[in-house]
């Protein structure tokens, strides 16, 4: 079947995400705020599931129209052919969101769509109950200035379950942030890695990753697995292309923390990656950092100074990785924080800035070429 296809993205990474895609080969992208649309099949899906990196989700566009009551949004809704993607005992689980739209309440829009979905299924299967205890369907009705989107999520658990992490530090980084920083920085593998405040290993373990062209999504299932519209073969050969493609690169990248605990927790999430080979652990005060390679790239979500009392030990903190940087020649720092004055306590201004989102929070990531 041909789709219409969305990945979805934390503001911000959205033309991160549409480079991953043109690298994958997909052309005629659409970036808005939070999405990337383009056209794709069966195949597409299980490609994009699998190798996206810094996207949220794949998702199915079923229907794009304009709606300003709930009689405009029922038809629109059972316009869409459902029983041709929803098997007979499909669950349907309906949610949404309204901005800036006279059909502004959410629960009642969800029930009209799912009223308007049932009612297309009895259509198609020629029966008025359904038993629901099939495979999952999330339809998410959307509506912004008074335009309705209905989609399908084809991935289920976020993309940010690599499968890798059970364990997390004290404020993890989402792995498609981290994968994201990464794709951003100069790092390549013939130059050494390093986060100097890796807590969990977020950055180094996507880092290895990128590195060895290992698929993010290896590793786990996704929703649609289970719908009978996505043959099994599919899979079966998008996973057997991915692991033909990771290669064969040597590289180390170094990941070190003041707090040897948390490095427990990093050596474990890199275990479960199958990246712990090329990454070396150490518990050490980022002050201590002295470099032996002469070209290399620093990537790290240092603290941020959220609590109170904590300003003026961040304040020291941002003064150490400046000078840390400066130290070293031919070396690149990346580093992401919401806390405002960075660049006046690192000691310069960054030659590029990009603002992103860790979480809810407004961060920048501060990007210092190699001089
Ligand atoms: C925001 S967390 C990093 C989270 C990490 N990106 C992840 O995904 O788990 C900041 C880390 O900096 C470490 N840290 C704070 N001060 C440090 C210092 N002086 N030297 C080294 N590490 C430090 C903390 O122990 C913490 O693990």
């Amino acid at each position: 079947m041909d789709f219409k296809l969305i990945a979805t993205t934390t503001f911000g990474l959205e033309a991160v995400t549409a480079k991953e895609l043109k690298k994958l080969g997909y052309e005629d992208l659409e970036l808005e705020n939070g999405k990337v649309t383009f056209d794709g099949d069966e195949m597409d899906i299980a490609i994009c599931n699998i190798w996206l990196r810094t996207a949220d989700r794949v998702l199915i566009q079923m229907a794009q129209f304009e709606a300003r009551s709930f009689e405009e949004l029922f038809q629109g809704t059972l316009a869409v052919n459902w029983g041709e993607y929803i098997p007979e005992d499909g669950v349907m689980h309906i949610t949404g969101k309204s901005i800036k739209s006279q059909l502004h309440s959410v629960p009642d829009c969800q029930g009209i769509v799912k009223k308007a979905v049932v009612e297309g299924m009895k259509n198609t299967y020629k029966k008025d109950w359904f038993e629901e205890d099939g495979p999952v369907y999330k339809i998410e009705v959307g509506i912004l200035k008074d335009l309705v989107t209905l989609t399908m999520d084809t991935t289920g658990p976020g993309l940010h379950k690599r499968g890798y992490r059970n364990l997390a530090g004290e404020a993890p980084m989402k792995e498609t942030l981290a994968a994201a920083l990464v794709l951003l920085s100069d790092w390549n593998t013939s130059k050494e890695l390093v986060d100097p405040m890796c807590g969990s290993g977020t950055i180094p373990i996507e880092a290895a990753l990128i590195g060895k062209n290992i698929a993010p999504g290896l590793n786990r299932t996704f929703v649609c697995e289970q719908w009978p519209i996505m043959p099994k073969d599919v899979w079966e050969q998008v996973r057997e292309g991915a692991e033909k493609s990771i290669n064969k690169e040597e590289f180390r990248i170094l990941a070190s923390d003041i707090d040897g605990s948390v490095l427990r927790t990093a050596r474990d999430n890199a275990v479960k990656a199958g990246v712990d080979k090329y990454i070396a652990f150490q518990t050490l005060p980022m002050e201590e950092f002295s470099a032996k390679k002469k070209k290399g790239c620093i990537i790290c979500n240092p603290p941020y100074g959220e609590r109170i009392g904590e300003k003026e030990q961040i304040e020291k903190l941002y003064i150490s990785l400046g000078k840390m940087y400066r130290n070293l020649d031919n070396w690149s720092c990346f580093a992401i924080t919401s806390f405002e004055d960075f660049q006046k306590f690192f000691g310069a201004k960054a030659d590029k800035n990009r603002k992103l989102y860790n979480g809810r929070l407004l961060c920048y990531y501060y990007q210092y070429l190699s001089k």
